[in-house]
């Protein structure tokens, strides 16, 4: 059995800098036409300059002129509309994170009342720049992303124009917000479709699957999965592929990030056999994400096989999602 996929998107990636991007980068540009690029460096990225400067830096890693990074600029309430007009011509979207909610986002905003941020909502509606958000309060862990869930009401009723992406979903509540209001939109992780928390910590603890927002219950995982399968035109495919060194993330206050973007497509294609949705397969890696997005991708086939793939122990000392497991689907060939 084979199946080609065309122009895969990644809506979500976390590509790092200096040695780590070097290591990563390859991985992901040479299974994906494109993905959208995470700006949360140490320190983010709110420049255009530090954004092109970072731009150049992941097209010299990639090695290959077949993969475009969708850049991104790490949300400030203080963007003037000026800033923001001369930002569009090199970003797909702008990142918001809550201060302190995850890795490397001290710098993000700590008072989501509208009022804040209201001017720079209004010049990114304007020009029809989407706004990109880590969903979680700072309240209990298992209820941080359905007590986000009024922030993006408001969000969505005040903004009509701007389109809003849940970024990493992991809850039914989330899912079915989605459909409330129309500018909301979603991405999901290969990993949320996987597991739930007792795969985290249900048994021994597994640092390699410990990531924000936590996997959630069995009934969340089932409302993302029949999002994901029926490929909801609402819901786009982003890994949140977030690679750490093996030490800082097998160590006592481990570092959250799942590394999923050399296996992400084999193994979705396993799970969408799995429940029979092949075919849908297309639209939730690439399509949909392009109608959402109003972007055309870069030419590129992969050819996925059902034959097994044993997933490495490590990428240069990044251990992937899998690790030493066997998957049922792998890349027979890209062009
Ligand atoms: O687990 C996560 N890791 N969640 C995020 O939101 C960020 C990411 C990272 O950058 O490591
Ligand atoms: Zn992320």
């Amino acid at each position: 059995m084979q199946i080609v996929l065309n122009s895969p998107l990644d809506m979500h990636l976390h590509l790092r800098d200096a040695d780590m991007l070097k290591r990563v980068a390859p991985l992901s540009s040479f299974s994906f036409s494109g993905a959208i690029i995470m700006p949360n460096l140490v320190p983010p990225i709110t420049t255009i300059e530090a954004l092109l400067e970072y731009r150049q830096r992941i097209l010299s890693s990639t090695c290959r002129d077949n993969f475009k990074p969708l850049m991104t600029l790490f949300f400030k309430n203080d963007y003037s509309y000026n800033f923001l007009k001369d930002a569009k011509k090199y970003i797909a979207a702008v990142k918001l994170y809550p201060s302190g909610i995850t890795t490397n986002s001290e710098g993000g905003v700590s008072n989501m009342d509208i009022g804040g941020l209201r001017d720079t909502f209004e010049a990114m509606s304007e020009l029809g720049i989407p706004l990109l958000v880590h969903g979680e309060t700072n309240g209990f862990v298992m209820d941080r992303e359905e007590e986000f869930g009024s922030v993006y009401e408001q969000f969505a009723k005040n903004f009509p124009k701007l389109k809003i992406v849940m970024e990493h979903i992991t809850t039914k509540h989330s899912a079915e917000l989605l459909d409330r209001y129309e500018n909301l939109y979603a991405t999901i992780t290969l990993h949320h479709l996987y597991i739930t928390l007792d795969d985290v910590a249900g048994g021994m603890l597994l640092p390699h699957l410990f990531c924000k927002p936590i996997a959630k219950r069995p009934e969340d995982r089932d409302a993302l999965l029949k999002l994901a399968l029926s490929a909801h035109p609402k819901v786009m495919f982003g890994s949140d592929s977030a690679p750490h060194p093996v030490d800082k993330t097998e160590s006592c206050g481990c570092a959250a990030g799942v590394f999923t973007a050399p296996i992400a497509l084999q193994a979705l294609a396993m799970l969408f056999e799995k429940h029979g949705k092949l075919k849908n397969l297309q639209a939730f890696v690439s399509d949909n994400a392009t109608y959402i997005y109003e972007y055309e991708p870069i030419k590129k086939e992969v050819v996925l096989a059902k034959a097994p793939f044993v997933v490495p122990k490590s990428y240069e000392g990044v251990v992937p999602m899998f690790a030493g497991e066997e998957i049922s689907w792998s890349i027979k060939n890209v062009r």
